[in-house]
């Protein structure tokens, strides 16, 4: 059986398609990103390889673009990964106090994930978001203009949505 479902492989054509024949291989960034999602939000070895394959390209080339940038996850990670901006505006604007607040609430560190598999905090650079900065980022949603009260409120949300799934 394959590494990739039919399912990634569809995606991975879509990506495909959109680059000229001899241009296959430039779809590794979205080919990453759709296989790591399929794999519970990480890449191993064997789905980066497969990747790799499925674009006839060198192993070497996909693992070079896994471990380059901080959208992917060479381990598993926690239920909700959640990426904190820490790059000037935010830290302008009081990133730290919100990274301390987290990782008290989250019971762990930045850049590690929690004992119970729920979190893994993230420190990312500028998101594009600077002007409702501080600001981070979970299950692919921007929340700006942190405030205490705002990550309170959202990680009440978080373990709501995990209690009812
Ligand atoms: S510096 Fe944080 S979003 Fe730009």
């Amino acid at each position: 059986m394959s590494v990739l479902s039919s399912e990634v492989i569809a995606q991975i054509d879509q990506w495909i398609q959109k680059y000229p024949p001899e241009q296959r291989r430039s779809a590794v960034l979205p080919g990453l990103l759709m296989a790591q999602e399929a794999n519970g939000g990480w890449l191993s070895a064997d789905v980066i390889t497969a990747v790799a394959d499925y674009l006839n390209i060198p192993p070497i080339a996909a693992f070079e673009v896994a471990s380059f940038y901080s959208m992917y996850e060479l381990a598993p990670i926690g239920k909700h990964k959640i990426s904190v901006c820490t790059n000037i505006a935010c830290q302008l604007a009081g990133c730290q106090t919100i990274i301390e607040h987290l990782e008290q609430r989250c019971a762990t560190q930045l850049g590690a994930t929690s004992a119970d598999g729920q979190y893994t905090l993230r420190s990312v650079e500028c998101m594009g978001a600077c002007i409702h900065a501080p600001m981070l980022e979970v299950n692919k949603q921007y929340h700006e203009n942190l405030t205490l009260e705002k990550v309170d409120a959202l990680l009440s949300q978080l373990t709501n949505e995990g209690a009812s799934s």
